[in-house]
């Protein structure tokens, strides 16, 4: 029997709990969380994610503000921007949406959040911080991953687990969680010589390359837990990297998209944005 990891319900009851903590801080007078999110440009899919994190800081009661600026803005302006956030003692939490356009180098961005309100732990502080296991400010996709596995009871340690992502924001960081939780780790990219040979030891396949039927049935060990985070449009549907129907019946446990791994990102924004918050309240 394959168990279908209900990513939309998990969020649901995140929320939930937010909104209590966030009600809870209001009545104890420490103030209202808030997030000061960043867009440059006008990427659709930017857009999309930007509204979902949006709208659930508000069903949280959390302080949502977006920054648009147009593609033209130099990396100068943008750290500006950055830096007057930094000051501004009524944001907590700072998210810089990626992609950037190309004349602007992430990793500047990245070095210039401060730490304690890098709500995705994209900092080199943040990232450090993730070396020694501590997770409090850590990126959002990956804990949001290491949350489903756990909530379904899923063995890590000793597990085969192969990444298919060698990205700053999925595949290092997850590799490193994995890691400290005793799994033996994989990470494939583009660059891999036969991924099917690595996929099909895996007892947990985790993808995240944005190309529809990526992983088909013939790459899954049977029994494997397969999490799909890769998200693409076509023709106007979102599909993930897995050819769901039929890997479904091989895997013990799998993520459908949409309602897996997305709305796992969005509930753990809305944690680290409280983390951060709550670790400024101490300063
Ligand atoms: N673009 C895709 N995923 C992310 C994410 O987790 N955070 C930010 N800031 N940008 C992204």
């Amino acid at each position: 029997m394959t168990t279908i990891i209900d990513g939309k319900k998990l969020g649901l009851e995140i929320k939930e709990e937010i909104k209590a903590e966030v009600e809870n801080l209001k009545n104890l007078n420490y103030g209202i969380p808030s997030l000061a999110t960043i867009l440059v440009g006008n990427n659709p899919a930017s857009e999309i994610y930007v509204h979902l994190k949006h709208k659930a800081c508000e069903e949280c009661g959390i302080n949502s503000l977006i920054y648009r600026l147009p593609d033209t803005i130099t990396g100068e302006e943008l750290l500006e921007k950055i830096s007057e956030l930094n000051a501004d003692k009524n944001t907590h939490g700072i998210l810089v949406q990626m992609p950037l356009p190309n004349h602007i180098n992430p990793a500047k961005i990245m070095d210039t959040i401060a730490y304690l309100k890098d709500v995705d732990g994209f900092n080199p502080v943040n990232s450090g911080k993730l070396m020694n296991n501590d997770e409090i400010l850590a990126p959002c996709t990956p804990k949001g991953v290491i949350y489903m596995l756990e909530k379904y009871n899923v063995r890590i340690e000793g597990s085969n687990v192969v990444i298919i992502n060698h990205s700053p924001i999925v595949g290092k960081p997850l590799a490193l969680m994995l890691l400290s939780r005793n799994a033996t780790v994989t990470v494939c990219h583009v660059f891999t010589k036969n991924l099917k040979e690595h996929t099909l030891r895996a007892d947990i396949l985790i993808s995240a390359v944005g190309k529809p039927n990526l992983i088909t049935e013939d790459m899954v060990k049977d029994g494997a837990v397969v999490v799909d985070v890769g998200i693409s449009r076509i023709n106007g549907k979102i599909s993930g990297d897995v050819d769901f129907e039929n890997v479904k019946d091989k895997s013990s446990l799998i993520t459908p998209v949409p309602g897996g791994a997305g709305p796992m990102t969005v509930a753990m924004l809305l944690k680290n944005t409280v983390n951060a918050f709550k670790m400024q309240m101490k300063k």
